[in-house]
């Protein structure tokens, strides 16, 4: 599997992902009619400025992304040692097949070694998506609270969302 950081043309195949990957309800928060290039555009332009965005590409299609994992700077001062808004996405098609995880230890390898800037990362993720936090926590993100009432299910149920934290164990205060 080829991984590699993503640029400003990768917009198009990005869409294209999510759009397939918004398609099974349960996983990212967005609905497929609101996977727009406006939103994609806007998040990768802020990763490839001041965060870390990773693309995986298809073994037989470069044209086709099965993989992206990104987050960025929020943007302002306080804030500036954190990297936030997290999103990952793997191909329905590839899922369960360790694209996720190699995603996530590239990007968190990358930051302790190459950004000493960046103190923690940050994501956050639905209660019921218990597989992803079991995941997220074995790759050091800690439980930072409780989110109550934060998502509105397919079913019109409410449920909280969990905030999470990777601290950098390099980080230069
Ligand atoms: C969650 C997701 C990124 C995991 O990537 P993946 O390549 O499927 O997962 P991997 O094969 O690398 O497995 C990593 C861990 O993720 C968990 N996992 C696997 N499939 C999963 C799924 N469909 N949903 C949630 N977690 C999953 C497993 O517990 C696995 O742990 P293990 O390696 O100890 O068995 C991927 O399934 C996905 O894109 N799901 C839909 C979108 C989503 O839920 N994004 C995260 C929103 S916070």
């Amino acid at each position: 599997m080829h991984i590699r950081t993503a640029a400003m043309d990768d917009v198009s195949k990005i869409v294209q992902l999510y759009k397939e990957v918004a398609r099974i309800k349960g996983g990212i928060a967005r609905l497929e009619n609101e996977i727009t290039e406006e939103y994609v555009e806007n998040f990768v332009k802020k990763s490839i400025a001041d965060g870390l965005i990773l693309v995986a590409i298809h073994p037989e299609d470069p044209e086709r992304f099965i993989g992206e994992m990104h987050a960025y700077k929020p943007g302002i001062h306080v804030f500036k040692h954190l990297l936030s808004d997290l999103t990952i996405a793997v191909h329905p098609e590839f899922q369960g097949r360790k694209i996720g995880r190699t995603l996530f230890t590239i990007f968190l390898e990358e930051i302790a070694l190459n950004r000493t800037d960046i103190g923690k990362v940050e994501l956050i993720t639905r209660e019921g998506n218990e597989k992803a936090i079991k995941f997220y926590q074995a790759l050091g993100f800690k439980i930072e609270g409780r989110m109550e009432m934060r998502i509105k299910t397919p079913a019109g149920l409410y449920e909280a969302d969990i905030p999470m934290g990777w601290q950098n164990p390099n980080f230069e205060f």
